[in-house]
């Protein structure tokens, strides 16, 4: 053996170490020593557009498949023709005090006609027959940082082994089947789907599944598998495909569907190109594209709190059980770490440009009808879906978001007009694929909500704070917000002197009419510029000024704080002390309501804070959300984990871990993802990872970029972060140790003031100076943080 090869053996040695390390990562691996035994054991992989999700089944294996725009069907306008003749009877209803009629009157012609848009729906079932028995030392595995899962087990005495990875850069996602010896694998392959107009093809190693949506058979769309073999036989059946005695087994899936395409020839040309062309690569290519296209988004941030040592040699579940036996996050930090890390790594897989935005369950569904339609909910969870992604430095990942609200905007104009006779654009609680802005479902307390495109507006705005970008600005931004703008201007009439925006709500709370004592327990949710609206409305306008500013325009402008002035502050109730809720000091039907409406300004709105205004609403506001908490509130895993914001926000880190600990040991699966209603919903999977954020690093008030705003007491001792994006353009990264920060490096994008603070207001010096205020920062550099 020469000098070189002995080097080259070395190598090989220290990278085998190396890659072996990285899999046993208890921070970035998910792993269990049995097959899924249901959808929320079962491991999500995606490419932003496609995903699968994978049981690991011994014997028949089965992969639920998804394409992002496979829905129940086509646009349909659900605009209710009596809306505009209803709306001022409404609202003369409401003037004379008649709460009960006007939302009865609202929910009967006001509402959408249907009540629903569409539905997100699974694509189809890949059915693999492997034909193994009694299985040896399976391990099943999900490594969050290169996106590869696998499945090993020992079956008659040899190594069985499948990797699955999805792709962006080639677009599919593929299935790698081998054992320890030549000739081992048989497998029979499938497509199915047991719902709508559907009928496959099997042609010599390629099938093809055509189906449409459950509504609406013209929206079509056409699922494909490629199989290709190394070594042994492969047959076609009429409804499967089967390979003997291979070495290995590819499987290339992909799906395509007319949203993106003009007609079927056109879509299923592309999706031939795809698999053929990935058929030509082979699974190792892939495979390594894959992880370096995944791991340039995924190791832009890093975020650690320590080793769990012993703690982490169990299996995935087990850390969840065993945090409910401790009550303490310390007991094994690292689950956080991999919660943050899984978060981000969902993000990856369900949102990049040219996909559509991540729906309630991301792009992983395996229903027809999923729970509340899987679509897009407006009055949180898709913006808790888009809340981590610019501070991780995922900015591309909301792409998809930026298209959905161009369409939003051109749905919704029809809406201001048609429903409000309104200029502008306007949606309410919920959308989907096609931006339908119309009201869905049926019930005061949600439906009658015009508030839904205010709340996404705050979206494009931070996008802009965080990233500096002026191009952002004319060519996506300006057009959102002067439709946005509009329709409030329009819709909200002056009322002794302020504005006032009704019929509205406070998503979702309801409360006892008053006048209405006799008539036992009369709720309703229909109100008049409840608090929520009065911060949603602030942040709208302060937000349109401001990116009128940042392009020098000055259109509007003038309007715009006029409004403002016209806007009612935040009310403190004079019974409670809390922050009042509606425009009345109401008895809240649900103490406890899992929505945190009335403190949208507190987080992630930005309305009031201790560093900027007196204490008395940041006060009232803390004492609404105790009071929430301590009446059962934070009963669902959002919910929950927007507490943990909410409790940073306030600078309550003990709180804020809490809220965390408890989403782990009672809101979420074995698979690490999160529930709602008792069903997979993966808001809050994303939400930890913002939560966490707010815990470390805050900048939402005026600029500043304060570095351990709630550090918690008790938990997370020692900790540190990498490449957490503050607003103004800048770069951070931090350590803590015993509960405080030893050192911080801020390097800035852009030209303009950088101002710090640092816990509490601790003193501290930058690049060896000791800080006294705002500096002049300059772009590219860094400026080091010690004490
Ligand atoms: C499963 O694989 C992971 C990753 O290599 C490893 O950390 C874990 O210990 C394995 N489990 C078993 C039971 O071998
Ligand atoms: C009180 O209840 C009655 C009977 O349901 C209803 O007609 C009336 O509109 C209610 N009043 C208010 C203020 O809602
Ligand atoms: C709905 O509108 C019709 C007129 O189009 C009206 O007669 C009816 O009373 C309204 N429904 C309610 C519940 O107010
Ligand atoms: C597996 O190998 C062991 C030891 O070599 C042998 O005793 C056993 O019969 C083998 N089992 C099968 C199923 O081949
Ligand atoms: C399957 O193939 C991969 C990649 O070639 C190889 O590393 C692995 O050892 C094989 N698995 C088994 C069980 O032989
Ligand atoms: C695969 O199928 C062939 C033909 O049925 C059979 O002879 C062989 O034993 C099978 N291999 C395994 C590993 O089950
Ligand atoms: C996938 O298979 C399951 C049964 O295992 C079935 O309930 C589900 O409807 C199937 N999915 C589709 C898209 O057909
Ligand atoms: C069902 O699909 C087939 C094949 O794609 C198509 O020819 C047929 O027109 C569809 N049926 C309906 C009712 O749309
Ligand atoms: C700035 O925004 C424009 C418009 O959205 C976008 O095309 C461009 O890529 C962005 N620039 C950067 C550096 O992200
Ligand atoms: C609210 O509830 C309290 C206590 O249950 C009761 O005393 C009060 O009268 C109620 N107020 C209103 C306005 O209904
Ligand atoms: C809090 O202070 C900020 C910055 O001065 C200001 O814009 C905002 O209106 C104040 N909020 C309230 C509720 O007074
Ligand atoms: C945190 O770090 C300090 C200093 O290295 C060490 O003394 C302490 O034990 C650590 N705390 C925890 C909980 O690990």
């Amino acid at each position: 053996m020469g000098y070189t090869s002995i080097l080259t053996a070395f190598v090989a040695i220290f990278l085998l170490a190396d890659r072996a390390l990285a899999e046993d990562n208890p921070s970035s691996l998910l792993w269990y020593s049995a097959p899924a035994s249901g959808f929320n054991s079962a491991l999500p992989i995606g490419n932003g557009r496609i995903g699968a999700m994978i049981y690991g089944r011994i014997d028949q294996e089965i992969v639920n498949m998804n394409e992002d725009s496979i829905w129940s069907g086509g646009f349909t306008n659900r605009i209710n023709p009596n809306a505009k003749a209803a709306f001022p009877r409404i609202r003369s209803k409401m003037d004379v005090g008649d709460l009960t009629a006007a939302g009865d009157d609202w929910l009967q012609n006001m509402t959408g006609v249907p009540t629903s848009p569409r539905r997100y729906q699974a694509a189809c079932n890949l059915t693999i027959e492997v034909g193994h028995g009694s299985v040896q030392d399976y391990n099943r595995t999900l490594d969050v940082s290169t996106g590869l899962q696998y499945v090993k087990y020992t079956y008659n005495n040899m190594s069985f082994e499948r990797r699955a990875v999805a792709s962006t850069p080639a677009n599919v996602v593929a299935f790698h089947y081998n054992g320890s010896q030549p000739g081992a694998i048989n497998l029979t392959v499938a497509l199915q789907r047991s719902q709508g107009n559907v009928s496959t093809t099997y042609d010599n190693g390629l099938i093809l599944l055509r189906g449409a949506g459950t509504d609406d058979n013209m929206y079509t769309f056409t699922a494909g598998a490629r199989v290709v073999n190394t070594g042994g036989t492969l047959t076609t059946n009429a409804d499967s495909i089967s390979i003997v005695n291979a070495d290995s087994i590819v499987i290339y899936w992909d799906a395509e569907t007319i949203y993106r395409y003009p007609n079927q020839a056109s879509y299923e040309s592309a999706l031939k190109d795809r698999l053929n062309s990935a058929a030509d690569q082979g699974f190792d290519e892939i495979y390594q594209q894959a992880v370096q296209d995944f791991q340039g988004f995924y190791s832009r941030a890093t975020f650690s709190v320590g080793s769990s040592g012993e703690a982490v040699g169990v299996e995935t579940y087990k850390r969840l059980q065993n945090l409910a036996a401790s009550q303490n996050i310390d007991s094994d930090s690292e689950l956080l770490t991999l919660m943050y890390n899984y978060g981000r790594y969902l993000l990856i897989s369900s949102a990049r440009p040219g996909t559509l935005s991540p729906n309630l369950q991301g792009i992983w569904n395996k229903d027809f009808d999923p729970p509340f339609g899987s679509k897009y909910t407006i009055d949180i969870n898709l913006e808790m879906n888009s809340w981590l992604a610019d501070i991780n430095g995922l900015s591309e990942s909301l792409t998809p978001l930026w298209d959905l609200l161009g369409l939003m905007r051109q749905r919704g104009q029809q809406v201001a007009s048609d429903m409000y006779s309104a200029s502008g654009s306007v949606c309410h609680h919920n959308t989907d694929l096609w931006g339908d802005c119309a009201p869905v479902d049926s019930g005061t307390q949600w439906t009658i909500w015009p508030m839904g495109n205010a709340w996404l507006m705050t979206h494009v705005i931070e996008h802009y704070r965080f990233t500096r970008n002026a191009t952002f600005v004319t060519e996506v931004a300006g057009p959102l917000f002067n439709d946005a703008v509009a329709f409030y201007e329009d819709f909200c009439v002056l009322k002794d002197g302020y504005r006032t925006n009704y019929p509205s709500n406070s998503p979702e709370n309801s409360y006892f009419i008053p006048s209405n004592d006799s008539v036992a327990g009369q709720q309703t949710g229909i109100d008049t510029t409840t608090q929520m609206d009065r911060a949603l409305l602030w942040d709208l306008f302060t937000g349109f000024i401001e990116l009128s500013n940042a392009v020098g325009s000055s259109n509007g402008v003038e309007d715009a704080q006029t409004f403002l002035s016209q806007l009612q502050e935040p009310i403190i109730s004079p019974t409670t002390g809390r922050l009042l809720e509606w425009s009345q000091d109401f008895n809240e039907t649900e103490p406890g309501h899992r929505h945190f409406s009335p403190l949208f300004g507190l987080h992630p709105g930005h309305q009031y804070s201790p560093l900027d205004n007196d204490t008395s609403i940041f006060n009232a506001a803390n004492k609404l959300l105790q009071h929430r908490i301590d009446s059962g509130g934070g009963s669902e895993g959002w919910s929950r984990i927007w507490s943990s914001a909410l409790f940073a926000r306030a600078f309550n880190g003990d709180a804020a871990v809490t809220s965390a600990e408890v989403l782990l040991t009672t809101y979420t699966y074995s698979n690490l993802l999160s529930h709602t209603s008792n069903t997979f919903q993966i808001d809050a999977n994303f939400g930890i990872v913002a939560a966490l954020n707010e815990m470390f690093l805050q900048s939402h008030t005026d600029g500043i970029v304060h570095i351990g705003p709630a550090l918690p007491t008790t938990r997370l001792a020692n900790g540190s972060y990498t490449g957490w994006k503050s607003r103004g353009g800048f770069t951070v990264s931090a350590q803590w140790q015993d509960h405080h920060i030893t050192g911080a490096t801020i390097s800035a994008s852009v030209d303009g003031p950088l101002k710090v603070r640092i816990e509490g207001g601790r003193a501290f010096r930058v690049d060896g100076q000791s800080y006294g205020g705002a500096i002049q920062a300059t772009a590219g550099s860094t400026y080091v943080v010690t004490f």
